[in-house]
């Protein structure tokens, strides 16, 4: 990290985070060499890198947004108003709309750390979390779309098994859907976890994972608003913009990597992606298996 990035960091900020944010110095310092104006945190989640952006930049203007009301509406009363900053409950992909609308711009600098916060995590209400109990929800946006529990529910054996392996990558996809389907109703999290594990041989807490991985990523549509959003990326963005993508599984960082490399508005930075520190990690485990690819609008 920069001694200019470090020290941004360093200075003391209104507001307590509550998400550790992920390669919060490799991001600023990426970004900083675009000198941005404008910046857009384009999932604010728990406030982490914005705590880190305004502090970094406190004279750009921040667009910042989160798809989830309880993220947005918390960043709202904690940043009470502040001059510059602007925080809109929205999905990424309606940012072109945002920027239209505030009459904001083009961006400068944009960050996008995909996956869900250590606050929805934490959260049993919320249904993302394998060990906590609660009701099967895996909603980023709880006012809309279908709950985890009318999928596991409602859906054909085969179209389960189907989400397992697609979104997932679990080898046991199809016995995993069997097991399931014969515990219908499955009520909770730790219902559903449980049915898995029966399902499975060898290390079962690896098949809970991404059975919870795979069905949240079907509940919000993630790798289709990822790919509507990296369509009209460009349109958005000033020439020289600076794009940062924080990705945490294979399947997203895909989609991440094949943009940069076939965009033509787009120059991939090098090298082609970083991952965090040890030293990081070690303090973040959260931080594991994140991945930032960082690319240039031409
Ligand atoms: C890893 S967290 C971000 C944490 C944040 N960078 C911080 O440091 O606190 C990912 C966030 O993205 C949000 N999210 C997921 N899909 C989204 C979308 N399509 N549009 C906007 N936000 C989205 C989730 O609600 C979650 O709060």
């Amino acid at each position: 990290m920069s001694r200019q990035a470090a020290r941004a960091l360093a200075r003391p900020v209104p507001v307590a985070v509550r998400h550790l944010p992920v390669m919060a110095g490799e991001v600023i310092e990426f970004f900083a060499s675009a000198r941005p104006r404008l910046v857009v945190d384009g999932t604010a989640g728990g406030g982490g890198h914005l705590v880190a952006l305004v502090k970094a930049f406190p004279k750009a203007s921040i667009l910042a947004v989160d798809r989830d009301p309880s993220a947005a509406d918390a960043l709202a009363a904690a940043w009470n108003s502040r001059s510059g900053l602007v925080i809109r409950r929205a999905s990424y992909t309606s940012i072109p709309e945002i920027l239209e609308e505030t009459g904001l711009g083009k961006a400068d600098a944009a960050l996008f750390d995909l996956g869900l916060s250590s606050l929805q995590l934490d959260d049993p209400a919320r249904g993302f979390s394998h060990s906590l109990d609660g009701p099967l929800d895996m909603r980023f946006d709880h006012g809309t779309g279908p709950y985890a529990s009318e999928l596991v529910n409602g859906l054909p054996e085969a179209d389960l098994a189907d989400i397992f392996w697609r979104w997932g990558g679990e080898r046991w996809s199809r016995r995993i859907a069997r097991a399931v389907v014969s515990a219908r109703p499955v009520e909770s999290t730790l219902d559903l976890a449980s049915a898995v594990r029966r399902a499975v041989r060898g290390n079962p807490v690896k098949s809970v994972s991404r059975v919870f991985q795979a069905l949240r990523i079907a509940v919000n549509r993630e790798l289709s608003e990822l790919e509507t959003l990296l369509d009209g990326l460009a349109g958005w963005m000033a020439p020289g913009g600076r794009a940062a993508f924080i990705t945490f599984h294979s399947l997203e960082d895909r989609i991440v990597k094949r943009f940069f490399m076939d965009s033509p508005d787009f120059t991939p930075c090098r090298p082609a992606w970083r991952a965090p520190t040890d030293a990081e990690r070690l303090a973040n485990p959260r931080a594991r298996s994140a991945k930032l690819r960082t690319g240039v609008r031409s």
